[in-house]
């Protein structure tokens, strides 16, 4: 029988216990994922839909979660743009844009979904299929500022101050790449709803390094464009950002269906600070999971319990599961979730 707990939950309705996935759950830590990953490079793996398919479908059936999350990147679209993308191991990516003046974000190509990222649109369709009568399948995308963050800083970053630079010195170039990234993401999860996505999830991960009033003044608007022009009446989207405790006051203007929370906030504090009456997605610390397995379930009942102040609470880690957790403690959380999750 299909397990529509996840999107029951995400469209604020009741379920029969708290259903759980895994940011990054189709990832290192996984010795079924290492294997694929020694034979290809990750790029390769997200550009060639039967092994994507493969390793999406991986936590589905060793760790039982409620819904499947695509495997890919955030800088898929990016690449896409024109971009040179390489991850580099042990630095992480490594992009090859320099962002100066307006030219060089005229450069940047706004692209056909279908065509240039049409492995991405094939490896949903195929996951629709073999995922029947299993669970959903989740469809994303990097929110405008955080693929920013990418393009300007060239990879990841400690202190942004090249993207604050352009943002606070620069701001009609700043502007004009964040409104491009508003079309350029917009049009690619349309075309992952339109290739079968159930929902979809905007990652700002890095919305968290702004003050609340330059969130409110430099993103908030492009991420609520980017929601409204989804065409979506039955596809719940999901906004998450990292270290953004401080900012949820502000979320609520976004109009996504469910929060994501990171765990720097207890979740019926967040489920307060976004005004209430809400759906959200969270929160346990992902380091949590290297404590022993007593522990692990004493934590998530916690944050269960928080969670019953919300409309409806989706159960995840703060973050992305990381590299060198234990698969057995990974596969006991949900366990526990659902058993302590039960109405
Ligand atoms: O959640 C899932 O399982 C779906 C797949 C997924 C990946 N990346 C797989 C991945 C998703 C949703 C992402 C999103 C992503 N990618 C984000 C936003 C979410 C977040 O974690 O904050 C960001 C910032 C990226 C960019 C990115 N991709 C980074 C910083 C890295 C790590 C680089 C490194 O070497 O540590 C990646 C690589 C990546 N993305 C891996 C996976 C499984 C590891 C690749 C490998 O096998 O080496």
């Amino acid at each position: 029988m299909e397990n529509y707990r996840f999107l029951r939950a995400c469209f604020g309705e009741t379920t029969d216990t708290v259903p759980i996935w895994i940011m990054r759950q189709a990832g290192r830590y996984m010795p079924e994922y290492q294997e694929v990953r020694q034979k290809h490079s990750f790029m390769e793996m997200c550009k060639t839909p039967d092994l994507a398919v493969k390793v999406t479908l991986l936590p589905v059936d060793i760790l039982g979660v409620d819904a499947a999350i695509l495997f890919s990147d955030i800088l898929i679209p990016v690449e896409a743009m024109g971009i040179p993308v390489e991850f580099v191991e042990g630095k992480g990516p490594v992009l090859g844009a320099k962002i100066r003046d307006e030219s060089d974000v005229e450069r940047l190509a706004e692209f056909d979904p279908a065509e240039k990222t049409g492995f991405v649109m094939e490896a949903v369709r195929i996951l629709r299929k073999e995922l029947e009568g299993k669970v959903p399948l989740i469809g994303f995308s990097g929110a405008p500022f955080t693929l920013a963050s990418y393009i300007v800083e060239g990879g990841s970053s400690k202190n942004f101050i090249k993207l604050k630079t352009l943002m606070y010195q620069a701001p009609d170039i700043y502007r004009k790449l964040m409104s491009k990234l508003t079309r350029v993401v917009t049009d690619y999860l349309n075309a992952q709803i339109e290739a079968g996505a159930q929902a979809v999830q905007l990652f700002d991960t890095w919305a968290g390094i702004l003050t609340p009033s330059d969130y409110r003044e430099y993103v908030l608007p492009y991420t609520r464009k980017v929601i409204a022009n989804l065409k979506r009446d039955e596809v719940p989207v999901i906004h998450y950002a990292n270290d953004s405790a401080t900012l949820l006051p502000l979320f609520r203007e976004l109009g996504a269906d469910v929060y994501g929370i990171d765990w720097r906030i207890n979740l019926d504090d967040a489920v307060e600070a976004l005004g209430g009456d809400v759906v959200v997605q969270g929160n346990m610390d992902p380091t949590a999971l290297f404590y022993p397995v007593e522990k692990i379930e004493k934590i998530a009942g916690d944050i269960i319990a928080r969670g019953r102040k919300a409309r409806a609470h989706i159960f995840n880690l703060g973050h992305g599961i990381l590299p060198t957790t234990d698969p057995e403690h990974a596969r006991a959380l949900v366990e526990a979730v659902h058993r302590l999750g039960k109405k």
